[in-house]
């Protein structure tokens, strides 16, 4: 069996980025483990280049450095989703999880994960929206993000959705790489839908996101075929 993580929680005030921060610490050697939560950030970072919307003391946003085996590394975000997806469940919310990396509710995003790796190690950087309510969300996000408190109409204390996002994280962290597989299948709000997808490349892939497969690569099937799509941004079309 996998070794059990031991979580060691570090909070900060303001920092530009969690996950600038526990990229730095790994390279400096940190053990697994590490878990950076800050109150704000000023930089925080979101894929594809884009800032992450990270108000003072509203939402979660947290760092955690791992130092997987080679088998666990590539589903290290699928892991961390999974993770969100039970904590919110916890809290009384169904959510879904987004091919690759995000948790939607109702079809609107109410977590990001951006994975960063180095040698050795991988930084997931978790955002997920808790106190905010419709109107503090910035123009360009509303409509396309959601929040704890949106969704419900109740705030959620910070520190005990981190404890349930924490706990079940170990949890799923221990677990062989074909169970995280299986259950981010059946918790994909992506599976069954037509999509597009806006590969790195800038190609676009459109089609019925029909598996994703043993390596996390998702499978669309297009008017000309079947596509194996490794990484990209989707959009779910119907
Ligand atoms: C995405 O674009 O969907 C990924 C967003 C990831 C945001 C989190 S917030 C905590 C951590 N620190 C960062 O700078 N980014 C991640």
């Amino acid at each position: 069996m996998a070794h059990e993580l031991v979580w060691r929680i570090e909070r900060v005030g303001v920092v530009e980025s969690t996950n600038e921060v526990v990229f730095k610490r790994a390279l400096e050697g940190e053990r697994e483990g590490l878990v950076l939560v800050a109150d704000a950030q000023t930089r925080g970072k979101g894929r594809l280049g884009r800032e992450w919307f990270s108000p003072h003391g509203k939402s979660l946003y947290m760092s955690i450095l791992f130092r997987p085996s080679e088998d666990k590394r590539q589903f290290i975000t699928f892991t961390c989703a999974l993770a969100v997806s039970d904590a919110l469940k916890r809290f009384g919310l169904e959510a879904g999880l987004k091919w690759p990396n995000d948790v939607i509710v109702r079809m609107r995003k109410i977590c990001g994960i951006l994975c960063e790796s180095g040698h050795g190690f991988v930084v997931a950087g978790l955002g997920v929206n808790l106190n905010v309510d419709e109107r503090e969300l910035p123009e360009e996000i509303r409509g396309i993000a959601t929040s704890f408190l949106i969704e419900t109409g109740q705030q959620v204390d910070r520190d005990e959705f981190l404890k349930e996002v924490l706990n079940s994280l170990k949890l799923w962290y221990i677990k062989p790489h074909p169970e995280v597989l299986a259950e981010t299948r059946i918790r994909s709000a992506t599976l069954g839908q037509i999509v597009r997808a806006v590969l790195p490349s800038g190609d676009i892939v459109e089609g019925l996101a029909e598996k994703i497969d043993e390596s996390g690569a998702l499978i669309i099937r297009t008017l000309s075929g079947v596509k194996r799509v490794l990484a990209g941004e989707i959009v779910h079309l119907r």
